[in-house]
């Protein structure tokens, strides 16, 4: 035998049975987005590298370790890279259609795979899928509180009661270099405990000191001064209006300055849901914030934006252990069992005409013996079954037996409907 090749590290196969679970979830998120008001965005899998650079920021974890480059042919030159998240691409993608002059807000969902080369663990994978929205042209605290809703409409939804929301604001480019200021002071103290990456982002940003997953920097983090001690007026007030909102909407929160998230185009507000059910170190199954730069970094008009990503694999993982039962399975309406080529062939013909009307039916496609055949309808849990042999092809009639109560009743092959 020729020896097995296997999946890449860190991706996942999804085969029938689990991928109901997928598509009862997919149902859910989009009938959520939609009612917010959100339309489905379809982007590239991969884009210029220079889009997460600048978008993403180029001394992020994500830019700087974890994305998968794609060489242009030829040339040894990395010029494009799978995306590592989405909002940069939705970006790049409503200035590239020209959307930035239509009427305000935009909203935008994306159910999308990304890519990050990222040591895998439990929840943490190298290609995994997002569901993503962004809202854009919208400076209230009230589309923050919008957007926090629907993340927690869609949790609550999927039966994941066992969730923590945490927020926090990380302030805007008025406010943040006060805040840079006390950040260096504090990590120069200690830089010669940093690593090599931080000591660089010392000199370039230290915000991204305070997401270095390395054990060292990041107990030095922990006792980092805090951006909400560095607000300005406009940024406390900002934080205030969407705490009332959630207050009034009944959400409860937790005010957690230690987030700061991994992704530099952030400003104000920014949050997670954590599931601590699931037990792993990754228990964030939601991340998201405001990012009123990020239009115009890109090249677009000033325009600000917030949004969130869910991801599927841990949301799955948290549901499972939450205890939500799977979607009930569907299962075929009829089995038409046969004996025979000439009645394999009828009853070929007759899953046809049940399949024409939209009908899950099925016939025996491997050479089965009537017993096995029946013996299969039993374990595929067919509604119905339907023998057919020499006597039934002459007269034209069969005993169609109902598997759940044992009933038969005798009808025409040529006319019945179920
Ligand atoms: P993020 O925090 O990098 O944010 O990712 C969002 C979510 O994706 C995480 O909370 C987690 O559930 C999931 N996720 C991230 N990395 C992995 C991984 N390696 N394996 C499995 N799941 C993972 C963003 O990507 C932003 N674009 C979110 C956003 C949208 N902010 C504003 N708009």
């Amino acid at each position: 035998m020729a020896a097995m090749i296997q999946k890449p590290r860190g991706t996942l196969d999804v085969l029938p049975e689990r991928a109901k679970v997928w598509q009862h979830i997919e149902k859910t998120l989009r009938s959520v987005a939609e009612k917010y008001g959100f339309g489905e965005i379809r982007f590239p899998t991969f884009e210029n590298v220079d889009l997460f650079q600048r978008g993403v920021g180029d001394t992020t974890d994500v830019v700087q370790k974890e994305m998968y480059l794609l060489e242009q042919k030829g040339t040894g030159e990395a010029r494009y890279a799978l995306r590592p998240e989405g909002t940069a691409g939705v970006v790049r993608s409503i200035i590239e259609n020209g959307k930035c002059s239509d009427a305000m807000p935009l909203r935008y969902y994306y159910l999308a795979n990304m890519f990050r080369y990222e040591k895998p663990q439990a929840g943490r994978f190298r290609e995994f899928t997002q569901f993503g929205v962004e809202l854009f042209g919208s400076d209230s605290a009230l589309a923050d509180a919008s957007v926090i809703s629907m993340g927690n409409e869609i949790l609550e939804k999927l039966g994941i009661r066992d969730r923590l929301l945490h927020i926090n604001s990380i302030g805007c480019p008025n406010c943040r270099p006060k805040y840079q200021e006390a950040l260096v002071s504090y990590f120069q103290g200690r830089e010669s405990e940093l690593c090599e990456t931080c000591r660089e982002r010392l000199k370039k940003n230290p915000l991204r000191i305070l997401d270095c997953k390395s054990p060292i920097c990041s107990s030095i983090a922990a006792g980092a001064p805090k951006t909400v001690d560095s607000l300005c007026d406009d940024c406390r007030q900002h934080l205030s209006t969407l705490l009332s909102a959630l207050d009034d909407s009944g959400i409860s929160y937790e005010l957690d300055p230690g987030i700061v998230r991994g992704l530099d185009y952030y400003t104000r507000t920014v949050f997670e849901f954590l599931c601590p059910i699931t037990g792993a170190a990754q228990s964030t199954v939601c991340g998201g914030g405001r990012y009123d730069g990020l239009v115009r970094e890109l090249g677009g008009p000033s325009l600000s934006g917030i949004g969130f990503a869910i991801g599927i694999n841990r949301l799955i993982d948290a549901m499972e252990k939450s205890g939500v039962n799977p979607p009930e399975e569907t299962r075929p309406l009829l089995y038409i069992a046969s004996m025979g080529q000439e009645a394999a062939m009828r009853a070929f013909q007759i899953a046809s005409r049940f399949r024409a009307e939209d009908k899950w039916a099925e016939s025996d496609l491997v050479g089965r013996s009537l017993k096995a055949q029946m013996k299969y309808a039993d374990k595929i849990r067919a509604s119905y079954t339907l023998i057919l042999g020499e006597e039934e092809l002459r007269s034209g009639i069969a005993q169609l037996k109902n598997m759940e109560t044992g009933e038969q009743v005798a009808v025409e092959l040529a006319t019945f409907s179920l």
